[in-house]
């Protein structure tokens, strides 16, 4: 497995290599969640590229960018067990923003809903740098997880508005035994917590339940999560959603297609997001 920590060498690398080439970006701290998209590179591809970089333009200034959990070494051991060829981990932030930077990617309209709405700035940081990671490893396929269900159809948006030539591979959620979806950040919880953190997905599948039982109104399911967040006194809820997985509108009334549930609540320290595809 190589190394490499700039982006000048990276671009230098992908002139020499052949094959198709699969991307994973991560920020590092990997877990289960982000081994399943190398395991899924590696399976589909002959170069398997991961990136580890905390990009600090997806940060907003009061978010956790200073803390946010990073252990290089174990990164590297972890990819090397899933025999990736080339990780990319930029030395400093520099190397991706040097003086100067300047560009940026602006989506119109994702980025006013859910996520984007209680993070300004959080995606035309994601769509740049992962517009800059395509330029430098211009990869056939890309992996990303339906775990950061908005990140993805902003992905899928940058791909085809700015013809990037690849493919976006979305792979499903892994979740702890009980439910709770891995994530970097669930690191800030403690033993206690990480228990009580299964309530996001305990929400999310009581709304399945609903509608399996007939519950078709929007409404009526955004509530149905609200209940079983209301019973987690842990639990303070930024915002419960049924949303049209395309365009990331609030439903209402009856739903007529696939709906994505979603929800963003405060753990502790920790601010978690969970979602689930409900297809009535
Ligand atoms: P990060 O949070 O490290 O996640 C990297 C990739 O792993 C993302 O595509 C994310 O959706 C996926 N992932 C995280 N948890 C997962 C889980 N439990 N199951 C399946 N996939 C999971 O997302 C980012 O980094 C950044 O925004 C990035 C795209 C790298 C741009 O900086």
């Amino acid at each position: 497995m190589e190394v490499i920590t700039t982006a000048a060498a990276m671009t230098a690398r992908r002139r020499e290599l052949t094959g198709t080439v699969g991307l994973v970006p991560t920020m590092g701290y990997l877990h289960e969640g982000h081994l399943s998209l190398v395991r899924r590179a590696r399976a589909e591809n002959d170069i398997v590229i991961a990136t580890i970089f905390v990009n600090p333009s997806q940060f907003g200034p009061h978010e956790d960018l200073a803390t946010y959990p990073r252990d290089l070494p174990r990164d590297l051991a972890l990819l090397e067990a899933e025999k990736t060829d080339i990780v990319f981990a930029p030395a400093t932030p520099a190397e991706m923003y040097p003086p100067g930077y300047q560009t940026w990617i602006d989506l119109t309209d994702l980025p006013t809903k859910l996520e984007g709405a209680r993070r300004p700035g959080h995606f035309r940081g994601v769509a740049t740098i992962v517009a800059k990671l395509f330029n430098l490893t211009r990869p056939h396929r890309a992996y990303f997880g339906q775990k950061d269900a908005q990140q993805c159809v902003v992905i899928r948006r940058l791909v085809a508005d700015l013809n990037f030539d690849l493919e976006v591979v979305v792979c499903p959620t892994v979740r702890e035994p009980h439910g709770l979806a891995m994530s970097s950040r669930n690191a800030y919880l403690n033993p206690e917590e990480r228990v009580r953190a299964a309530v996001l997905y305990r929400a999310l599948q009581a709304a399945a339940a609903a509608l399996a039982a007939g519950e078709r109104d929007a409404e009526a399911l955004r509530q149905v999560m609200g209940q079983v967040l209301a019973a987690e006194p842990l639990a303070q809820v930024d915002y419960v959603s049924i949303a049209d997985p395309e365009t990331l509108d609030e439903l209402s009334g009856e739903l007529r297609g696939p709906a994505l549930a979603s929800l963003a609540v405060r753990i502790g320290r920790a601010r978690l997001i969970d979602n689930l595809l409900l297809t009535p």
